[in-house]
């Protein structure tokens, strides 16, 4: 994990355990400041989320940051303003927010249950053409950032990724 922290500042890694990040926090903010880092934007499926149930809103000083769906809409040069974006990550959603349109582009986040193997599939199954464009975006920033441009159907037989965005065009 890389190491933003001075020697001296109290680091508390956040895992998928988040009660005792929110104790730590609570603890420390009756005398101090905290700084709680996270990837993306903190607004789009991240910690924000559970800051604002246990915190006021007036405590709270949002940076805002580069999604992952941004960064992969702007590596496929694809304007995002009419797509619809969704989110697999530890949940799924309903079917009929799925559904086929011709000319629909959906974004997507990811996990390792729903990946770029099992979304295409599910896709397919709802009504998408087995040709739809479909653009893998994995590990978006980093040195070894892939970006694969398939369809639904070949990315199904395609190396596994998971923890990325899936861009689909119909
Ligand atoms: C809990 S969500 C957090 C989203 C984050 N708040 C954002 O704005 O990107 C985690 C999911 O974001 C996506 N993600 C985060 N970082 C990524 C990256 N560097 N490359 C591709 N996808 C990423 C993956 O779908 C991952 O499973």
């Amino acid at each position: 994990m890389a190491d933003f922290g001075r020697a001296d500042q109290r680091q508390i890694p956040i895992t998928g355990d988040i009660p005792p990040v929110m104790a730590a926090l609570r603890a420390r903010l009756v005398d101090g400041d905290a700084v709680v880092m996270v990837s993306g934007d903190p607004g789009y499926y991240s910690l924000l989320d559970a800051l604002r149930r246990e915190f006021p809103s007036e405590c709270l000083s949002v940076i805002p940051g580069l999604s992952s769906l941004q960064f992969a809409f702007a590596r496929l040069a694809l304007p995002w303003h009419d797509a619809d974006l969704l989110s697999f990550h530890g949940r799924r959603p309903p079917d009929e927010s799925l559904a086929y349109r011709p000319g629909r582009i959906i974004g997507m986040l990811t996990d390792t249950k729903y990946h770029s193997q099992t979304i295409p599939e599910l896709l397919m199954r709802l009504g998408w053409p087995p040709e739809t464009k479909a653009a893998v975006c994995a590990r978006l920033s980093y040195e070894d950032e892939k970006i694969l441009q398939t369809t639904l159907q070949k990315a199904v037989t395609e190396e596994k990724e998971t923890h990325c965005v899936m861009v689909v065009t119909g």
